[in-house]
C-alpha cells in the first residue's frame, strides 16, 4: 500500500510540514511531494551516536625510518601503478566549511598572501609532482554537493585547473540528508523545500556509484582510490610510495598517519577493534589508553589519522550494501520560521546528519598505517583563527618552501 504524503508527515510526527504544503501552488507542492519522495528520513531516529563500540587495541604502523629504508622500492611500485592506469584520486570538497567562515567552496580560500595561491591550486600542484615523476595523468574525481558544485566547476574552469588535464578530471554531486531542530522536527529551507544538508564524506563511493563515476572506475580498470580532504595543503596526493607500500604490504586498504604531538591530541586514532581495522576519537579513548606506552616509549594509541586513504575499489564494492552509521552534528543552520521568515542563526541551533569515510576504514579486512612527518604533509586549514587555522598552514607551508 503506498501512503499519501500527508499520512507519511502525520506518522513522523512532522505535521508541521504537511500543513505548509497546503499553502503552496500546485506546482510547488508536486515538487515539494516529490522531494518527500526522495528523501531519507532514517535521520530521524538517529541519537547522537548510536554505535556500540567493541573491543580495542593498538595498531602499530609502518614508521618513517622503516619507509625510508624501502622508500625507492616502494616508489617504483606506485608510479608503476600510477603509469598502469591502476590509481584514481578523490577529492573530497562537498564539506560546508562553516568554522573557516568562507562564503565559498573552501578550496577557492586563497592561501597566499603576496600573491594568489588558492587551496585548489596548492592540491593540484602537489598532484602535479606526482604527475609529473609519472610522466601519466591520474583520473581525478571531484565530490562537491548541491551547494557548491557549480561554483566549484566554474572555478576549475576560470583558473584552467591549474594546469591538470580538464580531461582527467570528473566532478560529482554527493548527497543530501534532511536537519532537524532541537526538537527533531524537520525545517524548511524556504523556497518550498525542506532544508537538507549534504551527507557527510563517507557518502562519497556511494555517490560515485549513483552518479556513474564507478562505471568509469571500471571501465578504465582503475583498482586503487586515494581518497583525501579538501583542507589538507600539504598532503601529498597519489603518493607512489604510499601507494607502493601498500601493494607489497598486500593490505587492502592504506591510512596516512601522524605520531600524536601528545597524548591528549584530539585526534582520531588508528587501532584495532575487536581485531579489524578502525578509528577510536579521542573522546572515546579512556585514560588508561590514552597514556599506554610500548617497551620502547612511544604512545599505544599513538597514530593519528589525517583523512588521507587508499582503498582497493574491488573491497569497497562489497561496502555499498553497507549503511553507514549516522553521526550528527550542531551547526548553524539557516531556516524560515513559522511566519515564512528566513533566519540565519548566529550560533548552532539544529542537526545535521552524516556518514564518515572513517567508518569505512573498519568494513575493510585490513589498513596499513603509514606514518608521514606532520611537518611536511599535514597542514589541515580548518578555522579561521588559531589550531589547524589558516596562519598555521601558511606556516607550514613556508616552513616546506612554498612561496606565498
Ligand atoms: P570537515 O569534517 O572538516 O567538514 O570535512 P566541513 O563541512 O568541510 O567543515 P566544517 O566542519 O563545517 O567546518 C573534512 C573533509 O570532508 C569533506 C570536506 O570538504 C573536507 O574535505 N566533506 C565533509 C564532504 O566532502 N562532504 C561532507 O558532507 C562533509
Amino acid at each position: 500500500m503506498k501512503y499519501k504524503t500527508t499520512e507519511i508527515l502525520n506518522m513522523l510526527h512532522q505535521e508541521h510540514i504537511a500543513s505548509y504544503m497546503k499553502t503552496l501552488s500546485e506546482a510547488d507542492r508536486i515538487a515539494m511531494m516529490k522531494q518527500i519522495d526522495d528523501l531519507d528520513f532514517s535521520v530521524l531516529s538517529a541519537g547522537e551516536t548510536n554505535e556500540e563500540r567493541g573491543v580495542f587495541a593498538p595498531l602499530f604502523a609502518t614508521t618513517l625510518s622503516e619507509i625510508q629504508e624501502q622508500c625507492s622500492k616502494f616508489t617504483d611500485i606506485g608510479l608503476q601503478a600510477i603509469r598502469d592506469g591502476k590509481v584514481g584520486a578523490v577529492l573530497l570538497a562537498g564539506g560546508q566549511g562553516s568554522r573557516l567562515g568562507f562564503d565559498h567552496p573552501k578550496g577557492m580560500f586563497n592561501i597566499g598572501v603576496e600573491r594568489e595561491l588558492y587551496i585548489f591550486e596548492c592540491l593540484i600542484n602537489n598532484l602535479l609532482e606526482v604527475t609529473r615523476q609519472a610522466d601519466a595523468w591520474i583520473p581525478l574525481f571531484i565530490m562537491t554537493s548541491v551547494y557548491n558544485n557549480k561554483e566549484t566547476q566554474e572555478f576549475f574552469e576560470q583558473h584552467n585547473y591549474f594546469g591538470y588535464s580538464s580531461e582527467n578530471v570528473w566532478f560529482f554531486i554527493q548527497e543530501q540528508l534532511p536537519t532537524v531542530d532541537t526538537d527533531g522536527k524537520l525545517m524548511l529551507s524556504g523556497n518550498g523545500t525542506i532544508s537538507t544538508a549534504p551527507n557527510g564524506n563517507g557518502g562519497w563511493y556511494a555517490s560515485m556509484a549513483k552518479t556513474g563515476m564507478l562505471k568509469i572506475v571500471q571501465e578504465a580498470k582503475i583498482e586503487w582510490l586515494n581518497v583525501f580532504a579538501v583542507d589538507n595543503v600539504l598532503q601529498r596526493i597519489a603518493d607512489p610510495c604510499f601507494i607502493g607500500a601498500v601493494i607489497v604490504s598486500g593490505k587492502v586498504s592504506g591510512a596516512k598517519v601522524v605520531a600524536k604531538a601528545a597524548p591528549e591530541e584530539k585526534v582520531g586514532v588508528l587501532c584495532l577493534e575487536d581485531g579489524r581495522p578502525s578509528i577510536v576519537e579521542y573522546y572515546e579513548m579512556t585514560d588508561e589508553m590514552l597514556h599506554s606506552r610500548e617497551e620502547d616509549g612511544t604512545l599505544s594509541y599513538n597514530y593519528g589519522v589525517i583523512l588521507n586513504y587508499l582503498f582497493r575499489v574491488d573491497k569497497l564494492n562489497k561496502t555499498l550494501s553497507v549503511k553507514l552509521p549516522l553521526h550528527r552534528a550542531f551547526k548553524k543552520i539557516k531556516y524560515m520560521n513559522a511566519n515564512n521568515e528566513i533566519i540565519t542563526p548566529e550560533e548552532p541551533n539544529a542537526y545535521k546528519f552524516e556518514t564518515l569515510v572513517l567508518d569505512m576504514i573498519k568494513l575493510q579486512d585490513d589498513c596499513l598505517a603509514y606514518e608521514v612527518d606532520r611537518n611536511k604533509e599535514f597542514a589541515p586549514v580548518k578555522n579561521k583563527i588559531g589550531v589547524d587555522s589558516v596562519d598555521t598552514a601558511r606556516a607550514l607551508l613556508r616552513l616546506n618552501g612554498v612561496e606565498l
